[in-house]
This record gives C-alpha cells, structure tokens and sequence, in this order.
C-alpha cells in the first residue's frame, strides 16, 4: 500500500460557505511549574464541505483545539486569547446554556479516546438517543425512527440499538461514537484520532464512513490524528502542527506534493521509511517546553537550516505558493 494517496481534487467551488473561523487562538495550562503555553495564535477556517486535517506531534496542541472549539475546556487550562465563530456566533459571548445547544447540534466532537468512554451500562440506542431528548428534538418514535436512521448511515445493523459497548468491537464502538456525534446534524464535525486505537483494515473503513457522513451533511470537519498516510488520503487541506503553533497550513495535494516548512518536509520524509502506523519520530530531537516559551521559531533547534534570525524572530504564517507557512526561509 502506498503510503501517500492524496485526496482527489476538489475545486473551490465544491465547498459552500466558511462555518467555522478561529483566529488567533491563545490556550494555557496553569500548572505548579508554570504557565504552558499548548496553543499559541492559530488561526484557520473551514468551509462547508471541506475535510482539514490537524496533524503533529503528540503534545502539540490538537485535542487542546477540539476541546476550545466545544468551549469544554476546564480548569488548568484557560483560554488566553483569539476568537472562535462557529456557523456564524462567536463562542465567547455565549451563555453557559446557548453553548450547550449548540453542542452536538451545530458543533460535535468525536473525542480523543472517545471509544472507551462510552457508559458500559446503557444500551446503544439509549446512548444516542441521550442527544436527541437533551435537545428536546421530536417525539418519541421519530426519535427511535432518527436512531435506526443514524445507525444504517455508520454502517451498523438496527439491531445494535439493543446491545451494550462490551458486545461491540473497537471499529463498531467507534461508529456508535460517530452515530452519537451526528444525530442533530451539525455543521461541524470534529474528530481527535479516531482511529488510533484500531488496527489498520479496520482505520480504513472507519475514515469512509466519517467521508460518507460528513459528505452527506455537508458539514465542515476537522480530522485531527498523527498518522499523516491517512491524513493525505482523507483530508482535503491540512495544517500541520507544531508545539501550540501551525507551521504550515494549504490544501493536501500541495501540501504533499511540495512541503515547504522544514519539518512539513522532514515529517513527510520520515514515513517513506517507516510503517505507516508509526508514531511521528522519525526526526531527531525533541519539541521545546511550552512554559517560558523561548523567542524565535520553536522548531528551530531540531531544524536543519535554522538561521540567526530563527533565534529571535517568531515567524509568522505568510501566504507562499497557495498555503500559509510560518517559517524565515520563505
Ligand atoms: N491537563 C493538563 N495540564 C497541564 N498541561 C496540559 C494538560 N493537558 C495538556 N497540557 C499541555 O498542553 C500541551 C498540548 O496537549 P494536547 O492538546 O493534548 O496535545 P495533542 O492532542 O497534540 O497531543 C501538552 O504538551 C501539555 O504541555
Ligand atoms: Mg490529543
């Protein structure tokens, strides 16, 4: 299997209106040792329709991201800045109840480990129909009706509806998962590895069903993961992250056909030689301490052209070649 497959071609057409707008993000974790900084002015927008993959390091601040985009983010961390638009309303100025309908109805997360957090004692149907009543949405039997409906679309038997997690496999529990996050329909979907703990076959078919459901939606989805084989394949642009920041950030296939950020280059580099399931360490060193965040570019010590002015200097994203990266060689 080749490791890289970009994702087919889609014109700019293809996707419909900017659903979801982060700008400058700024999160921090108050810790005993210090404040760290895990994500540090990102900004980007998806579109309707559009699949962007969030890929990096582990610890470089993608389940941070999904967890600001829910505004579920919880004490030590604290939001230090930037904004969030989802479907056109600024998250910040939301009232506690606002924020929690718009949580699965506009807005809905796959979490990070979300397979083995579903409740060991209630039936699948019960699960998903958690959603449907917390949000007060139809009667009774449409409810049941939305159940088998959203079952059929992830690709599970209307007979799971009476079985509990322990009787499912790691694949079919992920699809419950799936089934939860789009029971209201949202505009955005956003999904934190949701393969990682599957085995490859397996990952394969889980990804298509998050293609199908997001196509039939409409919705814009973010795909976070550290597997950058199954990011090429199933995102339509990808940013990729590095310690709180994106270093480079533009549509797969140029993203993939030409990496211009040093460590965009070294991590795709790095899966032609290894197996594709591989966590990313492939490239030497290790990335700086969020607290007391140094100057410059935080890749600059594991980067093979790092300058003077890296030292100094925080690169900003500047457009190059269709994409938006933040480093001084360009
Ligand atoms: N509960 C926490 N307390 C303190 N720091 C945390 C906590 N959770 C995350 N962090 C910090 O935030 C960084 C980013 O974490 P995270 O967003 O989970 O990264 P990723 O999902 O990319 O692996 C971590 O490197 C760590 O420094
Ligand atoms: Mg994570």
């Amino acid at each position: 299997m080749s490791a890289i497959t970009p994702a087919p071609e889609h014109r700019a057409t293809a996707f419909g209106a900017d659903v979801l707008h982060v700008e400058d993000l700024r999160v921090e974790y108050v810790t005993s040792a210090g404040i760290a900084t895990a994500v540090d002015g990102v900004s980007f927008t998806v579109r309707a329709g559009e699949r962007l993959g969030l890929v990096g390091e582990s610890g470089s601040g993608k389940s941070t991201i999904a967890t600001a985009l829910m505004r579920l983010l919880r004490p030590p961390a604290r939001v230090a800045g930037g904004r969030i638009v989802v479907d056109g309303v600024e998250l910040q100025g939301l009232s506690d109840e606002a924020m929690r309908r718009m949580r699965l109805a506009t807005i809905a997360l796959v979490a990070q480990g979300a397979i083995n957090s579903l409740n060991p004692s209630a039936r699948v149907e019960d699960q998903i129909l958690d959603g449907l009543v917390d949000h007060g949405r139809a009667g009774r039997r449409e409810q049941r009706r939305r159940v088998a409906e959203v079952l059929r679309q992830v690709g599970l038997r209307p007979e799971v509806a009476r079985l509990f997690p322990h009787q499912l496999s790691g694949g079919m529990r992920q699809r419950v998962c799936i089934a939860i996050a789009i029971s209201l329909r949202p505009k955005v979907l956003v999904a934190d590895e949701p393969t990682s703990a599957l085995d490859v076959v397996v990952q394969h078919q889980v990804m298509e069903t998050f293609r199908a459901v997001q196509d039939d939606l409409g919705a814009a989805m973010i795909l976070i993961g550290h597997d950058i084989g199954l990011m090429a394949q199933f995102a339509t642009r990808v940013g990729i992250m590095y310690a709180g920041l994106l270093a480079e950030i533009g549509e797969t296939r140029k993203i993939f056909g030409n990496p211009l950020h040093p460590y965009t280059r070294l991590l795709i580099a790095s899966i032609t030689t290894m197996e594709r399931k591989t966590e990313l360490k492939g490239i030497p060193g290790l990335p700086p301490s969020l607290i007391d965040r140094p100057t410059g570019c935080p890749f600059r010590d594991r980067c093979p052209f790092a300058m003077e002015r890296c030292a100094v200097e925080e690169p900003l994203p500047r457009p190059v070649d269709d994409r938006l990266v933040a480093c001084h060689l360009y």
